[in-house]
């Protein structure tokens, strides 16, 4: 086995040495931008944690994997970033404020590229399963990220429809940083599949706590503005519950909330006490919390189906409770 502050040292390392092009910078500087900001980094440490459990040392191509995950996933924030008007991302000025869309865009693509370009680098051997995972999982996250754009627009979904979005434009991606570091690890297809599913219900945890951070975090430790979900109208966990367990009247008076204007400062902070309102009389905080508990318990229940030693799965366990525990 890796011990956890081998994995952490080698997180910290790989994303300093991380080199893009230098020319043009404007292309590239975007890139540099969003590494060095961070971010917490749960890809790549969930695909190195699960290939550390059978492991005593990384092979380079297992740490290209990891790098591949991150920088897709950074790829993807930048262009959600101008598809949520968001300003702030990691405590900084998102990449579309800093410059503008149009470099956000290019910047955005050839991102994406360049974690195809890291994927390829994995083993020979496993190389055909990880590319149609990764690529699969590329393809299920715009998905996702569509029917979240589409459901702004619509006046209330149905928690299946909620969970099915949040399921692709999130957990996919977690569960295949879970799966990409079993197949690198050259286990049984039968306990890479647990695995996955152990990243997909951490994933459909992370994504609601998102929501209520959204709401309920605070921006410093967050890195993005709160209340911004609200402002959107997007269909967030809570704003799904609210709607779910509220009567005609109740649903009405959130769809009033949602309707009120938000242009000055003054505005934005009505609308969003207004919604705020709303879930307290509803406790839907408390029931966002109990469901992330529930996704929590889920992603332990399939580790029960592997066969792991007391310290391996207290490892996996540590790796749950970081991000359902989540502040930021
Ligand atoms: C943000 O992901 C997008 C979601 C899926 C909620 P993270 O919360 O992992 O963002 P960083 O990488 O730590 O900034
Ligand atoms: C993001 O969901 C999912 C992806 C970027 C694919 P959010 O829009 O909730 O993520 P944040 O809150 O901006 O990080
Ligand atoms: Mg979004
Ligand atoms: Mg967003
Ligand atoms: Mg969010």
């Amino acid at each position: 086995m890796i011990q956890e502050n081998i994995i952490e040292e080698t997180l910290t390392r790989l994303f300093k040495e991380m080199e893009f092009e230098a020319e043009p910078s404007g292309l590239y500087d975007p890139l540099r931008y969003m590494i060095a900001l961070g971010g917490k980094r749960i890809r790549p440490r969930l695909c190195l944690t699960v290939y550390a459990l059978f492991h005593n040392r990384f092979e380079p191509g297992v740490l290209s994997a990891a790098e591949a995950l991150e920088v897709f996933h950074s790829f993807t924030l930048i262009h959600d970033d101008i598809m949520d008007k968001a300003d702030i991302r990691r405590g900084q000025p998102t990449v579309y404020r800093k410059w503008d869309a149009n470099t956000a865009i290019l910047s955005g693509d050839v991102m994406s590229i360049d974690s195809y370009r890291r994927l390829a680098q994995v083993p020979a051997a496993v190389l055909p399963q990880v590319l149609e995972l990764f690529s699969r999982t590329a393809a299920q996250v715009c998905e996702g990220q569509q029917y979240d754009m589409e459901f702004e627009s619509r006046n209330a979904v149905l928690m299946e429809e909620y969970q099915q979005m949040i399921g692709l434009k999130t957990a996919v991606l977690i569960a295949c940083s879970a799966r990409m570091g079993a197949l690198l690890a050259r286990v049984p297809e039968k306990d890479s599949q647990a695995f996955y599913r152990f990243g997909y219900n951490l994933g459909m945890a992370f994504q609601i706590a998102d929501d209520w951070l959204d709401t309920y975090g605070d921006t410093v430790v967050f890195g993005k503005s709160v209340g911004g979900d609200i402002l959107n109208g997007k269909k967030t966990w809570l704003l799904t519950q609210a709607m779910a367990q509220s009567g005609e009247t109740g649903r009405e008076r959130l769809r009033q909330a949602l309707a009120m204007p938000a242009e000055t400062a003054e505005e934005k902070s009505a609308k969003i006490a207004a919604v705020k309102a709303i879930y307290q009389e509803l406790n839907v905080s408390e029931a966002a919390q109990n469901e992330i508990k529930k996704y929590h318990e889920m992603a332990l229940a399939e580790l029960e189906t592997l066969s792991l030693s007391t310290v391996q799965k207290k490892m996996l366990q540590r790796y749950a409770a970081s991000l359902t525990g989540r502040k930021k």
